[in-house]
């Protein structure tokens, strides 16, 4: 299997870079120029492609004979990143390519996802300030991944919890809508953020699914078993 990592020097990347390894992957990076020393950890053991996620010839160059590709998208700036990542990896990724895209919980696939009051509150200010400042644009990695629910590739959309850092507790549960009791204690550990998306290149089950993750030590995900323990 040969899987491309786009955004590989985040946090998130570099974590699914290990994942991707351990399972005996081909993994090749691609990252901003100015970050390619952020990826010296897996020097001679990936091929690192430096360059802006959204070029397309990046992007062209660095999905070709790629089995899945693994894509961080990224609200930063205001030059549409997110979408243009999106596009260039919708484009040129090979036909039948296993696609997998990270994102929040606040990015919805059908509008029937139930947000706190506080969550809303978050989204709206947040996307507020960073726009006004130039920080951020929010409305493009929705307008990313309305171009990744629209398109007849194999994708998979992962909406992530808050993050934290720690050990990995396993791979996340997950639900089809934020709201549902589950997804209730809102956090993942990143590292398993990282192992859903890449276990997810090898589960078809999720192909055309966009899930709502959370660790699976959460206390609304061990009620959730609990419950269906319970019920058996
Ligand atoms: N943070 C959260 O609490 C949270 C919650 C839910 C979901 N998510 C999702 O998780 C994913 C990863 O997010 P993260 O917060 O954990 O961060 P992260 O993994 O560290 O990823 C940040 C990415 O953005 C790139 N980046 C940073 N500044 C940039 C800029 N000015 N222009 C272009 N690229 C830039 C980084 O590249 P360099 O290495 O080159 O800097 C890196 O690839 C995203 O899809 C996000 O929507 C995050």
């Amino acid at each position: 299997m040969k899987v491309c990592i786009v955004g590989a020097s985040g946090k998130l990347g570099k974590y699914m870079v290990q994942h991707a390894l351990d399972r005996g992957y081909e993994v090749v990076g691609v990252c901003r120029e100015s970050s390619v020393g952020k990826l010296d950890a897996f020097k001679g053991r990936i091929t690192t492609i430096p360059g802006a996620t959204n070029d397309p010839a990046v992007i062209k160059l660095a999905v070709a004979g790629c089995d899945g590709v693994l894509t961080v998208l990224v609200p930063w700036g205001v030059k549409q990143y997110s979408s243009g990542t999106a596009q260039a990896v919708l484009d040129h990724a090979p036909p039948g390519a296993r696609l997998v895209f990270s994102c929040g919980w606040h990015i919805t696939r059908d509008g029937s996802d139930v947000y706190s009051w506080k969550f809303k509150a978050l989204v709206k200010i947040f996307g507020w300030v960073a726009r006004i400042t130039r920080f951020a644009d929010l409305e493009d990695q929705v307008e990313a991944c309305r171009r990744v629910f629209a398109s007849d590739t194999r994708w998979t959309v992962v909406r992530a919890s808050d993050l934290e850092e720690g050990e990995s507790q396993g791979l996340p549960v997950w639900s089809r809508h934020v709201g549902d009791s589950i997804l209730e204690s809102n956090i993942t550990r990143r590292v398993d953020f990282a192992l859903f998306m890449v276990a997810a290149l090898e589960n078809d089950a999720l192909i055309h699914e966009a899930p709502a993750i959370v660790g699976c030590k959460t206390p609304s995900a061990l009620a959730h078993a609990a419950a269906g323990r319970a019920g058996t």
